[in-house]
Protein backbone atom coordinates (compact mmCIF):
# COMPACT_ATOMS: atom_id res chain seq x y z
CA UNK A 1 0.00 0.00 0.00
CA UNK A 2 1.24 3.27 -0.58
CA UNK A 3 3.46 5.43 2.01
CA UNK A 4 2.20 8.79 2.25
CA UNK A 5 3.30 11.98 4.39
CA UNK A 6 1.24 14.14 5.01
CA UNK A 7 2.95 17.86 6.48
CA UNK A 8 0.51 20.02 8.06
CA UNK A 9 -1.81 18.62 9.74
CA UNK A 10 -4.19 21.69 9.96
CA UNK A 11 -7.67 21.99 8.07
CA UNK A 12 -6.47 20.25 4.79
CA UNK A 13 -4.24 18.20 6.13
CA UNK A 14 -7.08 16.88 8.50
CA UNK A 15 -9.42 16.57 6.28
CA UNK A 16 -7.22 14.63 4.16
CA UNK A 17 -6.13 12.36 6.67
CA UNK A 18 -9.71 11.30 7.88
CA UNK A 19 -10.80 10.78 4.11
CA UNK A 20 -8.24 8.48 4.16
CA UNK A 21 -8.16 6.56 6.78
CA UNK A 22 -11.90 6.26 5.75
CA UNK A 23 -11.33 4.94 3.10
CA UNK A 24 -9.60 2.30 4.34
CA UNK A 25 -5.83 2.95 3.47
CA UNK A 26 -3.66 1.87 6.43
CA UNK A 27 -2.70 3.93 9.42
CA UNK A 28 0.67 2.67 9.71
CA UNK A 29 1.02 3.88 6.01
CA UNK A 30 0.62 7.55 6.85
CA UNK A 31 3.07 10.04 8.63
CA UNK A 32 2.43 13.27 9.78
CA UNK A 33 4.19 16.24 11.05
CA UNK A 34 3.25 19.89 12.52
CA UNK A 35 5.14 21.84 15.00
CA UNK A 36 1.78 21.84 17.03
CA UNK A 37 2.32 18.77 19.32
CA UNK A 38 -1.61 18.97 20.03
CA UNK A 39 -2.48 18.43 16.28
CA UNK A 40 -0.76 15.70 16.08
CA UNK A 41 -1.52 14.15 19.07
CA UNK A 42 -5.37 14.23 18.43
CA UNK A 43 -4.31 13.39 14.53
CA UNK A 44 -2.23 10.00 16.60
CA UNK A 45 -5.55 9.30 18.98
CA UNK A 46 -8.30 10.18 16.02
CA UNK A 47 -7.09 8.24 12.83
CA UNK A 48 -3.91 5.60 14.04
CA UNK A 49 -1.68 7.64 12.22
CA UNK A 50 2.36 7.84 12.59
CA UNK A 51 3.26 11.05 14.05
CA UNK A 52 6.89 12.03 13.07
CA UNK A 53 9.09 13.97 14.59
CA UNK A 54 9.17 17.02 12.17
CA UNK A 55 8.64 16.70 8.15
CA UNK A 56 11.72 15.08 6.89
CA UNK A 57 10.93 12.58 9.41
CA UNK A 58 7.32 12.16 7.70
CA UNK A 59 8.84 11.77 4.42
CA UNK A 60 11.26 8.82 4.98
CA UNK A 61 10.46 5.83 2.62
CA UNK A 62 7.26 7.81 1.52
CA UNK A 63 5.67 7.63 -2.09
CA UNK A 64 3.54 10.39 -1.81
CA UNK A 65 4.48 13.73 0.45
CA UNK A 66 1.72 16.06 0.19
CA UNK A 67 2.30 19.64 1.46
CA UNK A 68 -0.48 20.71 3.19
CA UNK A 69 0.82 24.26 4.74
CA UNK A 70 -0.10 27.57 4.25
CA UNK A 71 1.40 28.97 0.68
CA UNK A 72 4.09 30.80 2.76
CA UNK A 73 5.30 28.05 4.54
CA UNK A 74 5.66 25.82 0.81
CA UNK A 75 9.14 27.28 0.45
CA UNK A 76 10.39 26.93 3.86
CA UNK A 77 9.24 22.93 4.82
CA UNK A 78 10.95 22.16 0.36
CA UNK A 79 14.38 23.07 1.43
CA UNK A 80 13.56 21.41 4.75
CA UNK A 81 12.53 17.78 2.96
CA UNK A 82 14.90 18.26 0.12
CA UNK A 83 17.70 16.06 1.05
CA UNK A 84 15.75 13.30 2.60
CA UNK A 85 13.39 13.02 -0.91
CA UNK A 86 17.14 12.54 -2.88
CA UNK A 87 18.24 10.33 -0.30
CA UNK A 88 14.88 8.14 -1.11
CA UNK A 89 15.61 4.82 -2.76
CA UNK A 90 12.14 5.35 -4.95
CA UNK A 91 10.96 8.70 -6.48
CA UNK A 92 8.74 10.04 -3.97
CA UNK A 93 5.65 12.41 -5.48
CA UNK A 94 5.38 16.12 -4.13
CA UNK A 95 1.77 17.10 -3.84
CA UNK A 96 0.87 20.61 -3.21
CA UNK A 97 -2.06 21.63 -1.89
CA UNK A 98 -1.23 25.59 -1.69
CA UNK A 99 -2.90 28.32 -3.27
CA UNK A 100 -1.03 30.19 -5.84
CA UNK A 101 2.45 28.47 -5.35
CA UNK A 102 3.21 27.76 -8.75
CA UNK A 103 4.97 24.54 -10.32
CA UNK A 104 7.72 26.98 -11.69
CA UNK A 105 8.47 27.72 -7.86
CA UNK A 106 7.84 24.16 -6.34
CA UNK A 107 10.37 22.29 -9.24
CA UNK A 108 13.61 24.21 -8.85
CA UNK A 109 13.13 23.69 -4.60
CA UNK A 110 12.94 19.57 -5.54
CA UNK A 111 15.76 17.86 -6.89
CA UNK A 112 15.32 17.61 -10.97
CA UNK A 113 13.17 14.58 -11.40
CA UNK A 114 11.12 14.80 -9.35
CA UNK A 115 7.43 14.47 -9.74
CA UNK A 116 5.43 17.72 -8.54
CA UNK A 117 1.81 17.79 -8.73
CA UNK A 118 -0.07 21.02 -7.71
CA UNK A 119 -3.85 20.78 -6.06
CA UNK A 120 -6.48 22.59 -5.54
CA UNK A 121 -8.82 20.49 -2.74
CA UNK A 122 -11.75 22.14 -0.79
CA UNK A 123 -12.39 21.22 2.82
CA UNK A 124 -15.80 19.08 2.42
CA UNK A 125 -13.03 16.52 1.61
CA UNK A 126 -13.58 16.42 5.36
CA UNK A 127 -16.52 14.63 4.78
CA UNK A 128 -15.76 12.84 1.57
CA UNK A 129 -17.43 15.55 -0.35
CA UNK A 130 -14.24 17.42 -1.73
CA UNK A 131 -13.47 18.57 -4.76
CA UNK A 132 -10.09 18.62 -6.25
CA UNK A 133 -8.25 20.03 -9.41
CA UNK A 134 -4.74 18.41 -10.12
CA UNK A 135 -2.47 19.75 -12.56
CA UNK A 136 0.71 17.80 -12.80
CA UNK A 137 4.26 19.49 -13.18
CA UNK A 138 6.86 18.24 -15.95
CA UNK A 139 7.99 15.06 -14.24
CA UNK A 140 4.51 14.16 -13.31
CA UNK A 141 3.93 10.90 -15.84
CA UNK A 142 0.10 9.77 -16.39
CA UNK A 143 1.33 7.23 -14.02
CA UNK A 144 1.75 9.45 -10.86
CA UNK A 145 -1.30 10.89 -12.04
CA UNK A 146 -3.04 8.40 -11.21
CA UNK A 147 -1.67 7.33 -8.35
CA UNK A 148 -2.72 10.88 -7.25
CA UNK A 149 -5.62 11.08 -8.40
CA UNK A 150 -6.71 7.45 -6.80
CA UNK A 151 -5.85 8.94 -3.35
CA UNK A 152 -7.66 12.11 -3.69
CA UNK A 153 -10.70 9.83 -5.03
CA UNK A 154 -10.83 8.86 -1.62
CA UNK A 155 -11.99 11.82 0.00
CA UNK A 156 -14.07 13.40 -3.19
CA UNK A 157 -14.07 13.89 -6.94
CA UNK A 158 -10.83 14.65 -9.24
CA UNK A 159 -10.87 17.00 -12.05
CA UNK A 160 -7.56 17.08 -14.29
CA UNK A 161 -7.03 20.59 -15.37
CA UNK A 162 -4.20 22.80 -16.69
CA UNK A 163 -2.37 25.01 -14.23
CA UNK A 164 -3.22 28.02 -16.03
CA UNK A 165 -6.75 26.98 -15.30
CA UNK A 166 -5.98 26.39 -11.00
CA UNK A 167 -6.74 30.20 -10.56
CA UNK A 168 -10.66 29.77 -12.00
CA UNK A 169 -10.57 26.23 -10.18
CA UNK A 170 -9.84 28.17 -6.98
CA UNK A 171 -12.64 30.63 -7.62
CA UNK A 172 -15.52 27.99 -8.27
CA UNK A 173 -14.55 24.81 -6.05
CA UNK A 174 -11.14 25.78 -3.73
CA UNK A 175 -13.04 28.88 -2.32
CA UNK A 176 -17.03 27.85 -3.18
CA UNK A 177 -17.86 26.49 -0.03
CA UNK A 178 -17.29 30.18 2.11
CA UNK A 179 -20.04 30.99 -1.13
CA UNK A 180 -22.52 28.55 0.22
CA UNK A 181 -21.95 29.49 3.82
CA UNK A 182 -21.77 32.96 3.33
CA UNK A 183 -25.37 32.20 1.69
CA UNK A 184 -26.91 30.00 3.93
CA UNK A 185 -25.98 32.30 6.58
CA UNK A 186 -28.12 35.10 4.61
CA UNK A 187 -30.70 32.96 4.45
CA UNK A 188 -30.78 32.43 8.34
CA UNK A 189 -30.86 36.10 8.64
CA UNK A 190 -33.72 36.27 6.60
CA UNK A 191 -36.00 33.32 8.52
CA UNK A 192 -35.38 35.14 11.90
CA UNK A 193 -36.12 38.40 10.53
CA UNK A 194 -39.51 36.38 9.06
CA UNK A 195 -40.31 35.15 12.57
CA UNK A 196 -38.85 31.95 12.46
CA UNK A 197 -35.69 30.58 15.10
CA UNK A 198 -31.89 30.73 14.29
CA UNK A 199 -32.04 26.69 15.04
CA UNK A 200 -34.96 26.50 12.81
CA UNK A 201 -33.97 28.84 10.40
CA UNK A 202 -29.87 26.99 9.97
CA UNK A 203 -31.58 23.33 10.13
CA UNK A 204 -34.17 24.72 7.06
CA UNK A 205 -31.77 26.56 5.41
CA UNK A 206 -28.88 23.90 5.57
CA UNK A 207 -31.46 20.86 4.64
CA UNK A 208 -32.56 22.60 1.95
CA UNK A 209 -28.63 23.11 0.35
CA UNK A 210 -27.73 19.59 1.24
CA UNK A 211 -31.10 18.57 -0.87
CA UNK A 212 -30.57 20.55 -4.29
CA UNK A 213 -27.02 19.48 -4.51
CA UNK A 214 -28.39 15.80 -4.68
CA UNK A 215 -30.26 16.89 -7.31
CA UNK A 216 -27.66 18.63 -9.15
CA UNK A 217 -25.38 15.38 -8.98
CA UNK A 218 -27.62 13.03 -10.55
CA UNK A 219 -26.32 12.89 -14.30
CA UNK A 220 -27.83 14.93 -16.73
CA UNK A 221 -29.10 18.10 -13.90
CA UNK A 222 -29.23 21.10 -15.52
CA UNK A 223 -29.72 24.14 -13.09
CA UNK A 224 -31.62 26.22 -15.21
CA UNK A 225 -34.56 23.03 -15.75
CA UNK A 226 -34.15 22.57 -12.17
CA UNK A 227 -35.24 25.84 -11.69
CA UNK A 228 -37.94 26.24 -14.16
CA UNK A 229 -39.39 22.98 -12.79
CA UNK A 230 -40.34 25.00 -9.13
CA UNK A 231 -40.75 28.24 -10.67
CA UNK A 232 -45.17 28.12 -11.18
CA UNK A 233 -46.47 31.25 -13.16
CA UNK A 234 -46.31 33.77 -10.95
CA UNK A 235 -45.81 31.99 -8.07
CA UNK A 236 -43.77 32.66 -5.14
CA UNK A 237 -40.35 31.14 -6.19
CA UNK A 238 -40.79 33.23 -9.34
CA UNK A 239 -41.18 36.43 -7.09
CA UNK A 240 -38.10 35.41 -4.94
CA UNK A 241 -35.54 34.47 -7.70
CA UNK A 242 -36.25 37.90 -9.44
CA UNK A 243 -36.03 40.07 -6.72
CA UNK A 244 -32.70 38.04 -6.40
CA UNK A 245 -31.27 39.00 -9.90
CA UNK A 246 -33.05 42.76 -9.46
CA UNK A 247 -30.82 42.77 -5.94
CA UNK A 248 -27.96 41.88 -8.31
CA UNK A 249 -27.10 38.56 -6.98
CA UNK A 250 -25.24 37.10 -10.37
CA UNK A 251 -23.16 40.08 -11.09
CA UNK A 252 -22.39 39.64 -7.18
CA UNK A 253 -21.27 35.90 -8.09
CA UNK A 254 -19.13 37.12 -11.35
CA UNK A 255 -17.64 39.69 -9.30
CA UNK A 256 -16.95 37.62 -6.48
CA UNK A 257 -15.60 35.03 -8.51
CA UNK A 258 -13.04 37.26 -10.46
CA UNK A 259 -11.57 39.14 -7.21
CA UNK A 260 -10.89 35.47 -5.90
CA UNK A 261 -9.34 34.18 -9.26
CA UNK A 262 -7.03 37.49 -9.39
CA UNK A 263 -6.28 37.24 -5.56
CA UNK A 264 -5.24 33.92 -6.60
CA UNK A 265 -2.83 34.72 -9.64
CA UNK A 266 -1.56 37.57 -7.79
CA UNK A 267 -0.35 35.17 -5.15
CA UNK A 268 0.94 33.10 -7.90
CA UNK A 269 3.08 35.95 -9.05
CA UNK A 270 4.68 37.25 -5.82
CA UNK A 271 5.60 33.56 -4.73
N1 LIG B 1 -8.71 25.73 4.09
C1 LIG B 1 -9.21 25.75 2.85
O1 LIG B 1 -10.43 25.92 2.62
C2 LIG B 1 -8.31 25.53 1.66
C3 LIG B 1 -8.88 25.37 0.40
C4 LIG B 1 -8.05 25.16 -0.69
C5 LIG B 1 -6.67 25.10 -0.50
N2 LIG B 1 -6.13 25.26 0.74
C6 LIG B 1 -4.67 25.19 0.87
O2 LIG B 1 -4.33 24.15 1.77
C7 LIG B 1 -3.14 24.51 2.47
C8 LIG B 1 -3.33 24.24 3.94
O3 LIG B 1 -4.38 25.10 4.42
P1 LIG B 1 -5.04 24.88 5.84
O4 LIG B 1 -6.26 25.70 5.84
O5 LIG B 1 -5.09 23.44 6.18
O6 LIG B 1 -3.89 25.59 6.78
P2 LIG B 1 -3.70 25.41 8.34
O7 LIG B 1 -4.97 24.98 9.00
O8 LIG B 1 -3.01 26.65 8.85
O9 LIG B 1 -2.68 24.18 8.46
C9 LIG B 1 -1.32 24.25 8.12
C10 LIG B 1 -0.54 23.51 9.19
O10 LIG B 1 0.79 23.29 8.75
C11 LIG B 1 1.65 23.47 9.88
N3 LIG B 1 3.05 23.68 9.51
C12 LIG B 1 3.70 24.86 9.29
N4 LIG B 1 5.01 24.65 9.01
C13 LIG B 1 5.21 23.31 9.07
C14 LIG B 1 6.34 22.47 8.89
N5 LIG B 1 7.55 22.96 8.61
N6 LIG B 1 6.19 21.13 9.00
C15 LIG B 1 4.98 20.61 9.30
N7 LIG B 1 3.86 21.36 9.49
C16 LIG B 1 3.97 22.70 9.37
C17 LIG B 1 1.01 24.66 10.55
O11 LIG B 1 1.51 24.85 11.85
P3 LIG B 1 1.56 26.38 12.42
O12 LIG B 1 0.14 26.81 12.57
O13 LIG B 1 2.29 26.21 13.71
O14 LIG B 1 2.30 27.20 11.41
C18 LIG B 1 -0.47 24.28 10.51
O15 LIG B 1 -0.85 23.43 11.57
C19 LIG B 1 -2.86 25.98 2.18
O16 LIG B 1 -1.70 26.11 1.41
C20 LIG B 1 -4.08 26.48 1.45
O17 LIG B 1 -3.73 27.38 0.40
C21 LIG B 1 -6.91 25.46 1.82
Amino acid sequence: MTRIAVIGGGKIGTALIGGLIDGGHAPDRVSVADPAQEAIARLRGDFGVVAAEDAPHAVENADVVFLCVKPHQVVGVLEEIADTLDDSDGNPVVVSMAAGITLATLEPAVGAGTPVVRVMPNTPMLVGRGVAAIAPGRYATAEVLDLVAGLLEQVGVVERVTEAQLDAVTAISGSGPAYFFQFVEAMCDGGVSLGLTREQSLRLAAETMAGAAEMLSRPGADPVRLRADVSSPGGTTVHATRALDEAGLRGAVYAAMQACHDRSAQLGRAD
